[in-house]
């Protein structure tokens, strides 16, 4: 039953699993790397008996998808276990005083601060948290920062899981034979029932064979509404979304904000990037950047070239990677090689990495899923936790990556003394401000599906942007050719004058990135000679822009940020844009034709 239910699981990414079962007055547990079915065949080879238990399925965020970092997590004595979706940002704190109090720790995660801590709290604490396992976690939870949808059981207080959500789902199915679940998500129950209660944020709940209970640690016992789960099960992976694409573009307010969670100074106009402790030297030494990646990674990429260039005043220079590595490029000494890439598995992106990294470079990874083949070797690096992105075409990812690239660039600038504390303060502002403005723009999805009605049987798009916003033309491009399989280029709006030009006519739509930042004026006067030939304008623009309203076809509308961030807001409705178009052309938008997730070949 766990093991079918964690298959349920596995399109949210899976790197590792485990299960855990109460058998006779002790916990039974295996866990394995790798996919579930690797797990499967150890409970093969190893059964666990046991009448009630709890299981997971990983996708790293601290430490890399190992057996020993695989969840559930045990107490030294095996008298506790318990498993944990979230990020518990004071971790390190924790860890080190439960070892000074003589735990004794066996992974590289954040997770296992808490199993430690719950045994701590039962087994010490005086009067009410050593009362039973849901006093102990109660007691544990109020001193943990962060995130956490918790399943937690122990052999001191048998018979029963207690759960915990604070800022990662968690629900209780209700079974029909009177047997109760608790899952992460819809999918691992509906198999066994479609009756589930969502517990809310700050809700605890204790499951035992007699049912249920939910309460909350300031208010005792409370009621939750019971609901009928009406999606199928392809529809509950995807999150009631008819793709992943679209799933992963409308939760990009939420995973900017876990990108951030934590890294962000405010008063201090600075950042607090985990990753880079120990690299000031080499950060404040550096004399160039050179920045490695491929597709999507490329794009941010020559976003962060601007932003380290503009912002942190460091010599960059951004480079497609299946280029860099066979041109015999110069590294000179006390070069940073950044290497982007969403999968960390990329080969072309990996073996750029490796050529900088042979020819002396400080080696820096920006990497969404952790504990990949490029975070294991690169000096150091940032993860975006933008959560698993399934579909083929970059979307959550870009956006992260983008951040990711800000922060480090104030980081750097802060350090080396190029980014005042006032300028950084604009700067970290404006981070904070994005998740907002990201929900506001996602609100335009039906305008943006109407446009794509309008274009769908375009044949050929052009995307054009200056400064930060050429990078995003490139990308709304791609984004287009790659799910729709339109022909769609990129350029810089400025150098359409010295060819591309040629191609405008009323056939052609020319979308154009013109929001009221640095280089507004030259873009006008590039619109009106698109204009001139003919053409048919979708622009970008600011939410107060009057002016461009009257002379072109159409405008998307997104709000006021640093100039620095606009690539950010106003990729989103051309992701929009990219999806309604391909889906109204009936393409598999979450499987494209000839592309894959992530290309490990060269
Ligand atoms: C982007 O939508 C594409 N899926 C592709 O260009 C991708 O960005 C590229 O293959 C790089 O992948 P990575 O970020 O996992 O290295």
């Amino acid at each position: 039953m766990l093991i079918q239910g964690l298959k349920r699981l596995e399109y949210r990414g899976y790197d590792s699993a485990g299960v855990v079962v109460a058998n006779n007055g002790h916990l039974e547990v295996r866990k394995e790397a790798g996919k579930i079915v690797e797990l499967e065949k150890l409970l093969q080879s190893d059964p666990a008996e046991g009448t009630y238990g709890i299981g997971h399925t990983r996708w790293a965020t601290h430490g890399p998808p190992t057996t020993r970092n695989a969840h559930p997590h045990v107490s030294e004595n095996g008298d506790f276990a318990l498993v944990h979706n979230g990020i518990i940002e004071n971790a390190g704190t924790l860890r080190k005083v439960l070892q000074d109090r003589g735990h004794v720790f066996s992974s590289d995660t954040d997770t296992e601060v808490l199993v430690h801590l719950i045994e701590e709290v039962y087994t010490t604490a005086d009067g009410r948290a050593g009362e039973s396992l849901e006093r102990a976690v109660e007691t544990a939870l109020s001193q943990v920062e962060g995130t956490y949808g918790i399943a937690v059981v122990s052999t001191r207080d048998p018979g029963k899981i207690v759960v915990a959500r604070l800022g990662s789902p968690l629900l209780i199915g209700v079974g029909e034979n009177g047997e109760t679940f608790v899952a992460s998500d819809a999918a691992a129950v509906i198999a066994h029932t479609r009756d589930v209660i969502y517990l809310d944020d700050g809700d605890m709940a204790t499951i035992t064979k007699k049912g249920y209970t939910v309460h909350r640690p300031k208010s005792g016992p409370v009621s939750r509404p019971v609901n009928r789960v009406d999606w199928d099960l392809g529809e509950v992976e995807r999150g009631g979304y008819d793709h992943f694409m679209l799933k992963e573009i409308m939760e990009q307010p939420s995973t900017l904000r876990e990108t951030m969670r934590g890294r962000l100074l405010e008063d201090e106009g600075s950042v607090k990037l985990g990753g880079l402790t120990g690299m000031d030297d080499e950060l404040r030494q550096a004399k160039r950047v050179v920045i490695l990646g491929c597709g999507t990674s490329w794009h941010s990429g020559l976003i962060g070239e601007y932003l380290l260039e503009d912002i942190a005043r460091i010599p960059t220079e951004v480079e497609y990677a299946s280029e860099f590595r066979y041109r015999r490029a110069v590294v000179e000494p006390e070069t940073l090689a950044i290497a982007i890439s969403q999968s960390g598995e990329t080969a072309d992106t990996l073996w750029a990495m490796r050529e900088a990294k042979q020819q002396g470079a400080t080696t820096l990874g920006v990497v969404n899923a952790v504990g990949g083949t490029i975070p294991r070797e690169t000096d150091a690096g940032i993860y975006l936790h933008a959560g698993p992105e399934i579909g083929v075409a970059s979307t959550k990812a870009f956006t992260s990556q983008v951040v990711v690239l800000t922060m480090m660039t104030i980081h750097l600038g802060r350090l080396r003394g190029t980014l005042s504390q006032s300028r950084g303060r604009e700067i970290v502002r404006a981070l904070r401000q994005l998740p907002e403005q990201v929900a506001e723009i996602l609100k335009m999805d039906n305008e943006i599906r109407a446009l794509a009605e309008q274009y769908k049987d375009s044949k050929n798009f052009l995307y054009l942007g200056r400064g930060y916003n050429f990078p995003a033309a490139l990308e709304g491009a791609l984004k287009l050719k790659e799910i729709s399989y339109i022909h769609a280029e990129g350029y810089p709006a400025a150098e359409m004058k010295h060819g591309p030009i040629a191609l405008i006519d009323e056939n052609m739509p020319v979308v154009v990135i013109a929001p009221r930042d640095g280089v507004y004026d030259k873009v006008r006067s590039n619109i009106d000679e698109v204009k001139a030939r003919g053409g048919c304008i979708i622009a970008v623009v600011s939410e107060d822009d009057e002016e461009l309203a009257g002379v072109v076809e159409h405008v998307i509308r997104i709000p006021r940020t640093h100039d620095a961030l606009t690539p950010i807001l106003a990729s989103i409705p051309l992701q929009l844009l990219a999806y309604h178009i391909a889906v109204l052309r009936g393409a598999n938008v979450d499987q494209p034709r000839n592309l894959a997730k992530s290309v490990t070949v060269e």
